[in-house]
């Protein structure tokens, strides 16, 4: 039977804790060997060891015997709840609008906080994630299950929600008048929350909000702009002749780490904040097209009270987004560092891994239709015996960008193959001025052309990227879905660079086999040698999700069930075991072509057999992204996103004529659909705290 959560967002009584100190001496006076442990200090893919932590018995708990999936596969749900396996427990801290910290301002049910407030406050619309352990003195990165700081994405706001009604609001329209005040707090509402947060005794966890480490980076937070595209003139701007700082973060989709204790954050869909004052709009260049950027925008209307989302008066200003950015969420005065030797694109997340030469390797999704898999590989190598060291800390400043294609392989049809993966590097492989290239700084701003140009593979949404902590050169992708291949006629994305972005319309190929392909597929290579730095490999479909009574072309793979059916797969990491967590963002019609997949979901795979069984199920309207755990994997943090939206779903509020509310009617009765996870508010995107009643590691 399945456990629901109730209205926990529990983030008060600070002080019934043990501190940090107390409880780390407890834990070392009960297994003195994991001292070094403790002490180690490095990365998920870099720390094997820590796959027997949690069954030593540390901390005077009973040991457990824990095993790849030591749950049972749990319903699906359409209710407006959190749902986990028996014996789990679910808490909702840090909601959008939660004080940052001690002197913020608390968040106002009505949504009528002002922008200058929201800076103040918990951004919406949760996604990547990653815990920092402190050290044992709380000063820096090491290895605390109890107590450190969790760093999250905020990907964009839920307008529909996001601002109170007053008595000029427009009746027609609950976003009207649109003004500067507006923008800025929507800009507030993006960008990435830094919270130290701590362990109570009983499992559940606290924001500790008198921390000088609490933080918000947002929309119009100074950034600096690092790498083979700082100064360009590609990069420069009125406000930013130097074309080196650049006004915030946005967009955040996805997430990463590094083993020196920083945050990568990844910039998505950044071409939907711009759009052109003049109502002719104007030619848009083939560089604006094949990133998206157009006239219109998303309609977030920024760029009519905001002249930097403009692309009349700012036209480089959407070439300072799509990046990756670093951020150091241990010194809280540190600038974000835009880091552009990884590329320009619509950054999903970012998975890195160590090459047996100390290469450091980050693997990159570009989430469209059609787009491509991108990795990092550094110039320099990894320090083991010195992690945080400055030069490891350099590793993202300078290196090889590569996309892949995906061949057949010896075999057609067979749904495996091989691949290579192809350098961006100006010069090579018709990367040069007479194909629109003029160094290598334009390589990265125009990375999309480039990977057109030396002939990647297009693939079905390339969302969350993970590395196998049991194999430094195994990694898995999820393939969302795509509506886009299979029809007539086909195209391709053209070598030059002049398609506009997710319009191509390809054949299958093998590495993605179906046509309209609804529910999406997650596929995995190994690198040559198992070499992450390696510039060939062999690639197969670990699962191709979907309805099993569907058979040809479009039938799921073997290991769909009736117990685990789903769509979209989005997120996706390895726990330090070597479970593997799929996260969906797809419909949740739970009808039609996606019968019995109810609300959005977390799943756990075995990578070896394959066995796929549904852990966790969210409440209405809302997407499953983003996970991350303490190194002893007894707590594991979840970010439930856009609680509320509407939708397809099969409990959507109605009008009295019978049709389904508009998001003007959701503005003024925000309460009508999802009250997750406060009963009696409005919805809000927070972060799921998990963990067991018997104390145990998550999933074994
Ligand atoms: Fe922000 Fe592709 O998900
Ligand atoms: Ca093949
Ligand atoms: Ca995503």
């Amino acid at each position: 039977m399945a456990r629901y959560l109730l209205d926990d967002d529990g983030v008060s009584n600070p002080s019934s804790n043990s501190s940090l100190d107390q409880i780390v001496e407890r834990a070392i006076a009960a297994n003195p060997g994991r001292r070094s442990l403790l002490k180690a200090g490095l990365g998920l893919s870099a720390v094997p060891f820590l796959g027997g932590l949690a069954g030593c018995g540390s901390d005077g708990e009973p040991a457990f015997s824990e095993k790849m999936l030591g749950f049972d596969s749990i319903p699906i749900s359409t209710a407006d709840a959190v749902t986990v396996p028996n014996g789990y427990a679910a808490q909702a801290i840090l909601p959008w609008g939660e004080p940052i910290n001690a002197s913020a301002p608390a968040w106002k049910p009505d949504a009528s906080n002002t922008a200058a407030e929201q800076e103040r406050q918990v951004g919406d619309n949760h996604d990547g994630i990653h815990f920092f352990p402190f050290d044992l003195n709380r000063t820096g990165p090491g290895e605390s299950s109890d107590e450190g700081l969790l760093v999250m994405n905020h990907e964009y706001i839920n307008p529909e929600y996001y601002y109170a009604i007053t008595a000029s609001t427009s009746p027609t329209d609950w976003r009207s008048p649109f003004t500067a005040e507006m923008a800025r707090k929507d800009q507030a509402g993006h960008g990435i929350t830094v919270a130290h947060i701590r362990r109570r005794d009983d499992g559940s966890w606290e924001h500790v909000k008198n921390s000088v480490y609490n933080r918000r980076i947002h929309g119009n937070t100074p950034c600096a702009i690092q790498g083979p595209a700082a100064g360009n003139a590609m990069m420069r701007t009125a406000a930013d002749p130097s074309g080196t700082e650049v006004l915030g973060t946005l967009n955040n989709c996805g997430s990463g780490y590094t083993p020196w204790g920083t945050y990568l954050t990844c910039e998505e869909n950044f071409n939907g904040y711009f759009g052109n004052t003049d109502p002719a709009g104007r030619t848009l260049t083939s560089h604006e097209n094949r990133y998206g950027v157009n006239n219109a925008g998303f309609g977030y209307l920024w760029h009519t009270v905001d002249p930097r989302f403009d692309i009349k008066a700012n036209p480089n200003e959407p070439n300072r987004f799509g990046w990756l950015v670093e951020i150091d969420p241990f010194n809280p005065s540190s600038r974000p560092i835009k880091r552009t030797a990884l590329g320009r694109f619509k950054h999903e997340n970012a998975a890195y891994s160590i090459a047996p030469s100390g290469r450091f390797v980050v693997y990159m999704g570009d989430d469209e239709r059609n787009e491509y898999i991108y990795k990092f590989v550094s110039a320099g190598t990894f320090d083991r015996s010195n992690p945080y060291s400055a030069a490891n800390r350099r590793l993202l400043e300078e290196g090889t960008l590569y996309v892949a294609r995906f061949d057949a392989g010896p075999t057609t049809g067979d749904r495996m193959g091989t691949g290579v993966w192809l350098p961006l590097v100006f010069g090579q492989n018709g990367l040069t001025p007479e194909n629109g290239f003029a160094n290598q700084a334009e390589v990265m701003i125009k990375a999309r052309q480039a990977a057109d140009r030396v002939g990647a593979t297009m693939m079905d949404r390339p969302e969350w990227v993970a590395v196998n902590p049991k194999n430094a050169g195994n990694v898995y992708v999820t393939c969302t879905n795509n509506n886009r291949r299979g029809t007539t006629p086909a195209s391709s994305n053209r070598a030059d660079g002049t398609t506009t972005a997710g319009s191509a319309r390809p054949p299958v190929d093998e590495a993605n086999p179906r046509t309209n392909n609804l529910w999406g597929h997650i596929v995995r290579w190994t690198e040559a040698n198992n070499d992450p730095a390696a510039l060939t490999f062999t690639w197969d479909i670990f699962v191709l999700a979907g309805q099993p009574s569907i058979s040809g072309e479009r039938a799921p793979s073997a290991n769909i069930n009736a117990n685990n059916l789903f769509n979209s797969p989005d997120g996706l990491a390895f726990d330090s075991f070597g479970r593997l967590w799929i996260q969906s963002d797809g419909s949740f019609s739970n009808s039609g072509d996606y019968a019995n997949m109810g609300n959005n979901q977390m799943l756990a795979a075995d990578p070896q057999t394959r066995e796929i069984r549904r852990f966790l199920v969210g409440p209405s309207g809302c997407e499953v992204t983003g996970v991350t755990w303490t190194p002893d994997r007894k707590t594991m943090f979840v970010n439930i996103q856009h609680p509320g939206e509407v939708g397809s779903h099969p409990r959507a509020p109605k009008r009295p004529d019978g049709s389904t509310m508009t998001d003007n009617d959701i503005a003024r009765n925000a309460t009508a659909f999802s009250q997750w996870p406060v009963a009696g508010q409005r919805p809000r995107s927070a972060t799921v705290v998990v963990y067991r009643t018997d104390k145990g590691p998550i999933g074994g």
